[in-house]
């Protein structure tokens, strides 16, 4: 009487949880073995239990027990009356019982839930980008997961965050595919991304599996980092080598300053080597050709080559460097430092503020008629003038700033 109020007891906890409490979740790993005890059974035989399964390999319920014979490779009843299934495949998910007598009579049950996985290879991020153009869709490239059950999700990070698509700035195109024979997963997520203009230079981006099943490690890919370049200045963004002659149109007085400019899209810079007239200028290589105090054998067309050790070298356009003819030459050549440095200055400005240009390499100065000046300068008492130059050279911060503290009262 007293063992079958507890039988009763445990009925009723059983169909007050339902499955919530009722069955035990069970999750094994894909082509490893899997044992379900069946509780309350004789540890020997002979044994009175029963196992029941229901699972994809079943059409409703199957039954096995100790004494009938094992079902093929799939499942078998141990001698301590646990069931063992050597290698558990995704056919195997689905719902085991078992009802089990103890040899004083009393009834047992167990439920179990068995719910497979596999663990997939490293996620990977296929075809990534190098770089990224501010304010235009852009491709960072696809992460992949092979070989995973259940399929899981894939999220992309962001310097560490994750990423949620809004279909604007960011967006992923997602695709599952399922192994024909295997029935393991394959998942892509290739994402888009429109980086802000001035939004970070150097974002990094990398790629996680989150598994489909609660408490299993998620995986994470390498990170990769990427270049943002801003927009040229024409909004196209730049795809060959350009060359950018200041003043516009490379006609200078005599004396004035010519600044030629290669850009170019390549990472890492490519090597920029200057050409005039069809002819190498020997200089050191570098992006930026400055010619100072323009005269006429400087004339001539001139173009940039940019080496870039995968894509080859690579020539801009060439552009003409010529002297308008003012007959006023004395007055022209007494301003010649200033004009000159406050275009070097405002070209630097202007391509500083664009970021699109590896400047900072250096300048060369394309001095071939100065180079007695040169020597002149490495003359001690000439040091003043070295000063002075210095301080031209800032001068467009220095109005700035002096008007800003004269701003007040
Ligand atoms: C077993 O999994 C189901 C969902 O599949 C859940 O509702 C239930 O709470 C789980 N049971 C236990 C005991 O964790
Ligand atoms: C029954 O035997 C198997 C295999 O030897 C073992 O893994 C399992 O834990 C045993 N079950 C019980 C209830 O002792």
């Amino acid at each position: 009487m007293a063992a079958g109020a507890v039988v009763g007891a445990w009925m009723l906890v059983l169909s007050l949880g339902g499955t919530v409490t009722g069955d035990q979740n069970i999750t094994a790993r894909i082509g490893k073995p899997l044992v379900l005890n069946c509780k309350g059974a004789p540890k020997k035989p002979p044994q009175q239990l029963e196992w029941k399964l229901n699972t994809g390999r079943t059409e409703a319920w199957k039954v096995l027990s100790p004494q009938g014979d094992p079902w093929d490779s799939v499942a078998r009843v141990l001698p301590n009356g646990s069931l063992l299934l050597p290698a558990v495949g995704i056919q195997d998910e689905g719902t085991f019982r078992c009802r089990a007598t103890s040899r004083s009579g009393k009834e047992t049950k167990s439920n179990y839930r068995v719910r497979v996985y596999q663990i997939p290879g490293k996620p990977e991020i296929v075809d990534p980008a190098s770089e990224l153009m501010a304010g235009v869709p852009n491709k960072v490239g696809t992460c992949v997961s092979e070989g995973g059950y259940p399929a899981g999700t894939l999220n992309w990070l962001l310097d560490g965050k994750t990423l949620i698509p809004d279909g604007k700035g960011v967006s992923v195109k997602e695709e599952t595919k399922r192994h024909p024979k295997t029935g393991l997963f394959t998942l892509h997520s290739e994402l888009m991304v429109t980086p802000a203009r001035g939004g970070a230079l150097h974002p990094t981006f990398s790629c996680s599996f989150t598994p489909g099943l609660p408490r299993r490690r998620a995986l994470h890919t390498a990170p990769i980092q990427l270049r943002v370049w801003s927009e040229h200045r024409d909004a196209v963004p730049l795809k060959e080598v350009q060359l950018v002659v200041e003043p516009e149109g490379g006609a200078v007085a005599p004396g004035g300053t010519v600044t030629l400019t290669c850009e170019t899209p390549a990472q890492p810079p490519p090597q920029i080597h200057w050409i005039k007239d069809g002819r190498p200028l020997p200089l050191p290589p570098g992006p930026m050709l400055l010619l100072p105090e323009v005269g006429p054998e400087d004339q001539g067309t001139y173009s940039c080559v940019a080496t870039h050790p995968s894509h080859g070298p690579q020539e801009s356009r060439a552009v003409s460097v010529s002297i308008i003819e003012t007959g006023e030459e004395g007055t022209t050549a007494g301003s010649v430092e200033g004009p000159g440095l406050e275009t070097l200055a405002l070209t630097l400005g202007i391509l500083g503020g664009l970021g699109t240009v590896a400047l900072l390499i250096g300048v060369i100065v394309w001095h071939r008629r100065r180079q007695r000046k040169g020597q002149e300068r490495k003359v001690p008492e000439n040091q003043e003038e070295e000063e002075e130059e210095r301080a031209e050279l800032n001068q467009p911060e220095e109005p700035e700033a002096a008007e800003s503290s004269t701003g007040g009262p």
